[in-house]
C-alpha cells in the first residue's frame, strides 16, 4: 500500500509514520508538511533514510502539488492542521484555512483521482462539552465550542458531504487528548516540563478542575491503522482510553516527577470558552473492529515524561527557534 500521510512531522502524524513503517515494513509512505512552526523534521531522524519514505515540504492547500502526489498513491490520511486551541483564539483565520480549505482540496483531489480510502484524523473537541456524567458518542450531536474544534468539525462535514454526495471512500476518527513524546511544547504535558526545567511556574488555568480523556499516542496510531484497515467506508470511530483526568491531578503527577512541590504552580486567568469535560467512549471500535488500548495510563505517563526529562535537547532546540522567530518578527 502506498499511503500519504499530511502533517507528518509533527507530534501525531511522526509517530503514527514510525508506527505504521515498522508495523506494515513493506508499505511506502509520502509525508507531506509545511513544517510550520511546530513542524519538526527532527521528529522522524530515525527513519528519513529509509527507502520506504520520502518527505515532500509542501502545503496541503496546494492544489497541483497535492494533485501531483496523491497521483502516486491508494490513501490518504489527514493529520496536517493547525492543532492549539489557544492559537485559534488569536488567530482564527489560518485554522479555517489550513484545517478547512486544506481538507477541501486534499479531497477534491482524492475525489478526481480516485483513491481507496481517504482518512480524517479529527478530535473529540467536536463534540463541544460534557457535565459531570456522561460520554461522547459517534451519535453527539456536534457542537464546537472554539475556532479550532469548529474549524476540525468544519472539515468533519466535508468528509461527509464528500461521502454521501460523491461516494468517496472516507473514514474519519475522533481521538481524545493524546499524550507521549514529540508532543510541541505548547500543549499542557510538555508545556509544563519545560516550564520546570527552567524552574518557573507552570499557569493552571482556572480552578484547573477541567477534564480530559488521556490516551497514549502510539494507541491513538494503532487505533488509525485498524480503522484504515478494518473501517467500514463513510462511518466515524471515536478513540478514547477511558482514562479521565482533571488538569490538576495532570499537573501534580509532573511536579512529583520533577521533584517539585505546589509553589511551582501559578493559577491563571481561564481560557475563553473552555470546555468543561470530555469523555469519550470507544464502544464502537472495540466492538466492531477489536482495537483497544495497550498499556494504561501510569504506564503511558511514565514513558512520557522519562521521554522529556531524557531528551532536553529536543526541548531546547525548539525554544531556540522559537527565539529566533520572535526576532525575526
Ligand atoms: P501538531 O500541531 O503537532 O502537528 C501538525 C502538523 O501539521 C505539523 O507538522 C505542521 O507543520 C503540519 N501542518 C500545519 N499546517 C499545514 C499545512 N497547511 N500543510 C501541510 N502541513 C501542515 O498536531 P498533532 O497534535 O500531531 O495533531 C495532528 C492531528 O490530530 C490534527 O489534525 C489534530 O486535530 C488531531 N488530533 C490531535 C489530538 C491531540 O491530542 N494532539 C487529539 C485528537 C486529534
Ligand atoms: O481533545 C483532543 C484535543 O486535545 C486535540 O484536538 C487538540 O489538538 C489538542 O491540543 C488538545 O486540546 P486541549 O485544549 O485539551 O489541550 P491543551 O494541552 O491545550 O490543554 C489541555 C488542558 O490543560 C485544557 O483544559 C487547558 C489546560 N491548560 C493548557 C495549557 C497549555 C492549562 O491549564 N494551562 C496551560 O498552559
Amino acid at each position: 500500500m502506498k499511503i500519504l500521510v499530511t502533517g507528518g512531522a509533527g507530534f501525531i502524524g511522526s509517530c503514527f509514520i514510525r508506527h505504521e513503517l515498522k508495523k506494515h515494513p513493506d508499505y511506502k509512505i509520502i509525508n507531506l508538511d509545511a513544517l510550520t512552526y511546530c513542524g519538526n523534521i527532527e521528529n522522524l531522524k530515525d527513519i528519513e533514510n529509509n527507502p520506504h519514505y520520502k518527505f515532500i515540504h509542501g502545503n496541503i492547500c496546494d492544489k497541483s502539488l497535492v494533485r501531483e502526489i496523491i497521483k502516486e498513491v491508494d490513501c490518504v490520511i489527514n493529520f496536517a492542521a493547525e492543532s492549539h486551541v489557544d492559537n485559534s483564539i488569536k488567530t482564527p483565520e489560518i485554522f479555517v484555512e489550513t484545517n478547512v480549505s486544506g481538507t477541501l482540496n486534499l479531497l477534491q483531489a482524492s475525489k478526481e483521482l480516485g483513491i481507496e480510502r481517504f482518512l480524517q484524523v479529527s478530535t473529540d473537541e467536536v463534540y463541544g462539552t460534557l457535565g459531570k456524567d456522561g460520554y461522547f458518542y459517534e451519535t453527539t450531536p456536534l457542537a464546537p465550542n472554539s475556532p479550532y474544534s469548529a474549524s476540525k468539525a468544519s472539515a468533519d462535514l466535508l468528509v461527509r458531504a464528500y461521502h454521501e454526495t460523491f461516494k468517496l471512500p472516507v473514514l474519519n476518527t475522533r481521538c481524545s487528548n493524546n499524550y507521549g513524546p514529540y508532543q510541541y511544547p505548547e500543549k499542557l504535558i510538555p508545556y509544563f516540563i519545560s516550564k520546570l526545567l527552567k524552574n518557573e511556574k507552570v499557569p493552571v488555568y482556572g480552578d484547573g478542575l477541567n477534564v480530559r480523556d488521556w490516551l497514549y499516542v502510539y494507541d491513538h496510531c494503532e487505533a488509525i491503522d485498524t480503522v484504515l484497515h478494518k473501517g467500514k467506508i463513510g462511518e466515524v470511530y471515536n478513540i478514547g482510553g477511558h482514562n479521565e483526568k482533571t488538569n490538576m491531578e495532570i499537573t501534580h503527577l509532573i511536579l512529583e516527577a520533577m521533584g517539585k512541590d505546589e509553589t511551582s504552580i501559578e493559577y491563571v486567568k481561564d481560557r475563553p470558552g473552555h470546555d468543561r469535560r470530555y469523555a469519550i467512549s470507544n464502544d464502537k471500535i472495540t466492538s466492531e473492529l477489536g482495537w483497544q488500548p495497550s498499556i494504561t495510563f501510569e504506564e503511558g505517563i511514565k514513558l512520557t515524561i522519562d521521554w522529556y526529562l531524557n531528551n532536553q535537547e529536543w526541548i531546547h532546540s525548539i525554544e531556540n527557534k522559537k527565539l529566533n522567530y520572535a526576532k525575526e518578527k
